[in-house]
């Protein structure tokens, strides 16, 4: 064996040694670390951003096992309970508005400023009016929502919500937190909400 094939080998296996000996909580550790160490903090993106809550450090678990039912249902229950409904009872609001923010990507990067107003980005994972060609498909397709579900006060309820925060109906769910996490406003939510229900809505013709 030649010298540097063998020095290769032997780094190697040293950092698999070392990777056997480390726990699942001392290597989460330390990739949480390596994180922090290559972000800085810019305008309104600060470091924080890094700091999960009890649902994300629970979901981020990787240790071959899924939660429990009864753990997931504690976090959907946890986040539920975190849902604001609008005080005037009414969740639909512009559903032409709410397309506007739908295809809005910007807010809460280091480069917008924080007093306008954030999007949705929601085609940057759904399908949702047909008029729009261009989406993602992380998430489920969207089109004909209110068509499929109807408009009633429950399933308002349930849209509103969802948006809101999802993790509320799908505990480990990768969409955002637009409520929760203040990135769109009350009447922000409403509109989106109508987009998706009113059958008005291009959505649901
Ligand atoms: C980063 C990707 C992502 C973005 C952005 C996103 N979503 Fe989602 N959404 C998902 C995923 C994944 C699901 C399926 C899992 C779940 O139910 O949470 C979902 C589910 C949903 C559902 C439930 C569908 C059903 O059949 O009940 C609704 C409603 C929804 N999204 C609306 C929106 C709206 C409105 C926006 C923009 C304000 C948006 N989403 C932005 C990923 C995303």
């Amino acid at each position: 064996m030649k010298p540097l094939t063998g020095a290769i080998l032997g780094v190697a296996a040293a950092i698999l040694v070392g990777c056997a000996t480390l726990s699942d909580a001392e290597l989460a550790k330390q990739a949480t670390e390596v994180l922090r160490a290559s972000f800085k903090e810019r305008g309104q993106a600060k470091l924080d951003r890094l700091n999960q809550d009890s649902p994300q450090a629970q979901c981020s678990i990787d240790d071959g096992k899924p939660l429990s039912k009864e753990a997931l249902a504690a976090i959907e229950k946890s986040q539920f309970e975190l849902i604001k409904y609008p005080t005037d009872g009414k969740l639909l609001g512009d559903w032409r508005e709410g397309e506007k923010i739908a295809q809005t990507g910007v807010g809460k990067q280091f480069s917008d400023n924080p007093a306008n107003p954030s999007g949705g980005n929601c085609y940057a994972c759904h399908q949702i009016s047909p008029r729009e060609i261009s989406y993602g498909t992380i998430g489920p397709t969207l089109l004909g929502f209110g068509k499929l579900r109807g408009n009633s006060e429950a399933i308002q309820k349930y849209t509103y919500g969802k948006v809101y925060n999802p993790q509320a109906y799908s505990a480990c769910s990768n969409m955002p937190r637009f409520g929760h996490n203040g990135i769109l406003t009350e009447k922000q939510l409403k509109d989106v909400t109508a987009l998706l229900l009113d059958p008005a809505s291009p959505v649901n013709q």
